[in-house]
């Protein structure tokens, strides 16, 4: 039988708080159904040498973290992954910028990652490499001799190749790609984009009649793998914590007023500006909601050291404290704005005790939030949910209220609709969108992507590494 390793840049240690986002959540569902080894940074930097991996075993499995070296970590994890692939993987070609020395970095700290990983692989072992900090492992990994089925994810959407050119190494990241076995997408347009960029490259001969790709002798299984909520745990957390004194407080707090709901990274990706001007529009065209509605936005802070982040954190206590400014009273806030994290249970009691959650990301993988809240709701009395169309989550999510995040009006229209929205609409979307939510959920996405990795062909040459590093 096989054993699963599971290798991303972050691992979420037992004990520790939660790592932020999708990538913990769906490599722990992973873990949790099969028992393996989830590689990865630990969190700790050090100015000297890296010490040895530090191992923790729970629950079946086992934790193997690595340290880093802060100037690698600064070059690799602020200025490569966040300071090019990030912005650029998400169409912000404004807040790009290439580094060579980041370059070389982000392809050593991969070395490293291989190096590390190398001694704890076992013959049977399958391996699931994660997002776009860790595109070169394959490559390394198989220059190492490892003949394993390998397999891809991206959590972040994929450029097309017009925008991905703009990379003056797109070559290499694409022929890194092609060293894994299974190389997996959110969305069938992230897919797509895959497949311009493979065409571009190697011509369209390259991609076969089952959607396949080949590339010299080797055979790429690639595919959307959408991930999913745990619908049935999210619901269960998300009622007990109703009863919770933190959620309570919350909901008396609002004095029987709507409550809007949003829960984002603090990332310029996520739309947050856009969305506090599109809630200024809102109370400035339906000024009977003036009074009647608290938005709450939760934003931890994120990727702290990276310019960018700064930027956007000074723009939205602008922003909150503008329309506080102008339409608060003496017994009322409009935007409660908070840059804390809270216990992942805590926001699902709250997401449920929301009228409307707001998710509008300008561009997005998947985003999980938006799944949480649809699965979080009373289905007798459900809350809408207002959702980018440049999200993932709304190719599945088509029955939530969609808008364009930089349209401020329409998003300012849309919170009115929700507001608005008469029981039976609501019921109907919800339900809608809470069977999609079943069908794709995070166990039948680890399922699918660990299945694809089992049918690896062990006819298929898998083993010479296609060179994709300078
Ligand atoms: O959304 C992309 C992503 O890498 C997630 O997969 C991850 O959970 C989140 O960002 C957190 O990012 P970081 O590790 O940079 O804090």
């Amino acid at each position: 039988m096989s054993r699963l390793v599971c290798v991303s840049n972050r691992i979420s240690l037992p004990r520790k708080s939660a790592a932020p986002g999708g990538l913990a959540v769906g490599v722990l569902s992973a873990l949790k159904r099969t028992g393996g080894l989830w590689f990865g940074w630990g969190g700790e930097t050090v100015e000297g040498q890296p010490g040895d991996i530090e191992r923790h075993i729970r629950d079946g499995v086992t934790y193997a973290t690595m340290e880093l070296r802060q100037r690698d970590f600064d070059l690799y994890y602020n200025g490569y992954s966040n300071q090019l692939l990030w912005p650029l993987f998400h169409y912000f070609l404004r807040g790009m910028r290439y580094n060579v020395e980041e370059r070389d970095a982000y392809e050593a700290v991969n070395r490293q990652f291989a190096q590390k990983l190398l001694p704890l692989l076992e013959p049977s072992d399958l391996i699931w490499v994660h997002d776009y900090h860790l595109i070169p492992l394959g490559r390394h990994l198989r220059e190492a001799g490892v003949r394993r089925p390998m397999g891809f994810f991206l959590h972040i959407p994929f450029p097309n190749i017009e925008m991905l050119r703009v990379l003056p190494s797109y070559a290499e990241l694409l022929r890194d790609l092609t060293n894994y076995d299974v190389v997996g997408f959110q969305t069938e347009n992230d897919l797509q984009a895959f497949y311009s960029g493979i065409q571009h490259l190697f011509g369209a001969e390259a991609i076969r009649g089952d959607g396949r790709v080949r590339v010299g002798e080797r055979l790429i299984r690639v595919d959307v793998f959408p991930i999913g909520v745990d619908v049935a745990t999210t619901q269960n957390e998300a009622m007990e914590a109703m009863s919770s004194d933190v959620v309570r407080r919350m909901y008396d707090s609002l004095m029987g007023r709507h409550l809007m709901m949003g829960v984002d990274r603090l990332d310029y990706s996520k739309g947050l500006v856009e969305r506090f001007s599109a809630y200024q529009h809102f109370l400035e065209t339906y000024p009977e909601n003036v009074g009647r509605i608290t938005y709450l936005q939760i934003a931890p802070l994120s990727r702290a050291d990276v310019k960018a982040y700064v930027e956007i954190r000074q723009s939205l206590e602008q922003a909150a404290g503008r329309t506080n400014g102008r339409f608060a009273d003496t017994d009322w806030t409009p935007i409660r704005y908070l840059n804390r994290n809270f216990p992942h249970a805590t926001l699902m009691g709250m997401l449920r005790s929301a009228h409307v959650g707001i998710v509008t990301p300008l561009r997005d993988g998947m985003n999980l939030v938006a799944k949480e809240f649809v699965a979080s709701q009373n289905p007798d009395d459900p809350g809408v949910l207002i959702l980018s169309n440049l999200a993932g989550a709304a190719r599945e999510l088509t029955s939530a209220v969609l808008v364009n995040p930089y349209d401020s009006r329409a998003v300012g229209h849309a919170i009115q609709a929700a507001l608005s929205m008469p029981l039976p609409e609501r019921r109907e979307r919800h339900a809608a969108m809470l069977q999609i939510l079943r069908r794709n959920d995070i166990a039948a996405w680890s399922r699918r992507f660990v299945e694809a990795l089992e049918k690896v062909d062990g006819s298929e040459p898998r083993v010479r590494a296609v060179s994709g590093g300078s």
